[in-house]
């Protein structure tokens, strides 16, 4: 099912101004909905989907911390938006600009997660994104372990946000969104 060993094509794919991506996933973040527009970019099959990890088209280049501040958000209760690089099946990558929110039960528990994704603004990401993940990537990568890489790479982010004394949404918004 996973693919994670295709070679990348560095092939860009990209999305129409009126296209949405929408996945819908289960508290462990399993997909449990995905939009045609998903399968069109993802190029899986929704069999290949339903009830997979939605790391199924993690891109390798992407770093930790950023999928680290996503969750730490969203099962605190908040929205994010965040800038990711996704890997289609075949190799190719497709950048969209997600917002990722939680979905409350009746109890006010989370229940599960929703993400709308549409197409990036391509200028923020070679001025900002692009040249941020590439440090946090090289940042990890030089780190220990695991553990000590996502530790770095978060403490790079959240250095960031501090000395601009903003959240990330609000940097998010600040680039151009
Ligand atoms: C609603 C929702 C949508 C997500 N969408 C993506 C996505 O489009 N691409 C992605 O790589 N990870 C996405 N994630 C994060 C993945 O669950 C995972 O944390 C990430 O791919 C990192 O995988 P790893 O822990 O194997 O490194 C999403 C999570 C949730 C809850």
């Amino acid at each position: 099912m996973h693919n994670k060993n295709a070679p990348l094509t560095r092939v860009e794919r990209s999305l129409a101004p009126d296209e949405l991506i929408v996945t819908k996933t289960d508290v462990a973040g399993k997909i449990r909905y995905a939009n045609r527009t998903f399968y069109k970019f993802a190029g899986y099959t929704p069999a290949e989907c339903i009830g997979v990890q939605h790391n199924i088209i993690r891109h390798p280049e992407m770093p930790r911390a950023v999928f680290k501040l996503l969750w730490d958000t969203i099962k605190g209760g908040d929205e994010i938006f965040a800038y990711v690089n996704n890997r289609a099946k075949n190799g190719d990558h497709y950048w969209v600009l997600a917002h990722v929110t939680p979905n409350f039960g009746a109890n006010k528990s989370i229940i599960g997660y929703h993400s709308n994704r549409r197409a990036p603004n391509h200028d923020v990401i070679r001025e900002h994104i692009q040249p941020l993940y590439t440090q946090l990537l090289k940042i990890e990568r030089s780190a220990g372990s695991p553990k000590d890489a996502l530790a770095a790479g978060e403490k790079h982010v959240l250095d960031l946000l501090r000395s601009k004394n903003m959240s990330f949404n609000e940097l998010m918004f600040a680039l151009g969104v």
